[in-house]
């Protein structure tokens, strides 16, 4: 038997064994997927014996992250984004990924397909690790313009100097004059999750037709996405982002290519608070 876990710390609260379970069960896959809570001090030690754990990969969640990109070889996208959040054991080389991309990008060709062809300008808000994989993903599909806007002003000029010359650092009080311009708007903030303070835009000035992503979800329909949903525009949210994210990790250890469903979508809602 095939099994993989994710490791954080806490780890119990993840949403990842109830999406691979789906998926072990509906392709009969000889296979498990466990959580392992474990202590950034016993990190490194539980990694270098993933096998004799009982694992042939992992998906890896906070804290652990960025340690597990230097504890393994990574790819060229974990690289970029400094973090990896999927690993497998290769021939005995411990490898690593970020899915994160494969997540935004995989719900916003869900949600809009083709909409890189239409998408010559983007906004997104948020400079943190969430930005970097949305930056990342705009960047490789080829949007020509990608305004990042974050409060650390800082943090959205080290994206430029990380990703090239698409990349065009900015400040809230652009947000207006931007989107009046842009295909594409992408919360990469936690503003507007639950607890959070609230996402105060008005998406209203983009252009007809445009697409508006929010890697919040909870609540799932956040106050962005009820706005852009009312203006006629496309919307991709972080449940559709989670459920993608785990295509690719799932395939690298148990072979098979999953599909998202609408059945496994809606057996995540139910576990949303809805108030
Ligand atoms: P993640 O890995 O989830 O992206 P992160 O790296 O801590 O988390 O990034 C959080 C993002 O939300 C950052 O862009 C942060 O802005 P700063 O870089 O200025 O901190 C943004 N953010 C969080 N709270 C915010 C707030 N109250 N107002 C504006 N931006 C906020």
């Amino acid at each position: 038997m095939r099994a993989a876990c994710v490791i954080g710390w806490p780890a119990k609260h993840s949403r990842s064994p109830k999406l691979h379970g789906y998926w072990i069960e509906r392709y009969k896959i000889d296979g498990n997927y466990k959580y392992e809570e474990v202590r950034p001090e016993d990190f490194p030690a539980f990694l270098k014996n993933l096998e004799g754990h009982g694992y042939i990969g992992a998906n890896i969640t906070i804290p652990h992250k960025e340690m597990a990109l230097k504890l393994s070889e990574p790819d060229a996208r974990a690289r970029a984004i400094g973090a990896a959040n999927t690993l497998w054991l290769d021939k005995g080389r411990l490898r690593s990924t970020n899915t994160d991309v494969d997540g935004f990008i995989g719900a916003l060709d869900a949600a809009a397909p083709g909409w890189d062809k239409r998408v010559a300008s983007a906004v997104v808000l948020g400079a943190g690790g969430a930005g970097r994989a949305v930056v990342y993903g705009l960047v490789e599909r080829g949007v020509k313009a990608i305004h990042v806007v974050n409060r650390t002003y800082e943090k959205a000029v080290a994206f430029r100097e990380r990703f090239g010359p698409s990349v065009h650092p900015a400040r809230w009080d652009d947000v207006p004059r931007l989107l009046a311009g842009a295909g594409l708007l992408v919360n990469s903030t936690s503003l507007g999750m639950k607890g959070q303070p609230a996402l105060e835009i008005d998406p209203g000035p983009m252009k007809a037709g445009a697409v508006v992503a929010d890697i919040v979800y909870v609540p799932l329909k956040t106050k962005l996405l009820a706005a852009a949903e009312k203006r006629g525009f496309k919307t991709s949210n972080g449940l559709d982002m989670l459920l993608h994210q785990a295509v690719r990790p799932f395939q690298l250890w148990f072979g098979v290519r999953p599909e998202v469903t609408a059945e496994q979508r809606d057996m995540l809602v139910a576990d949303i608070p809805k108030d």
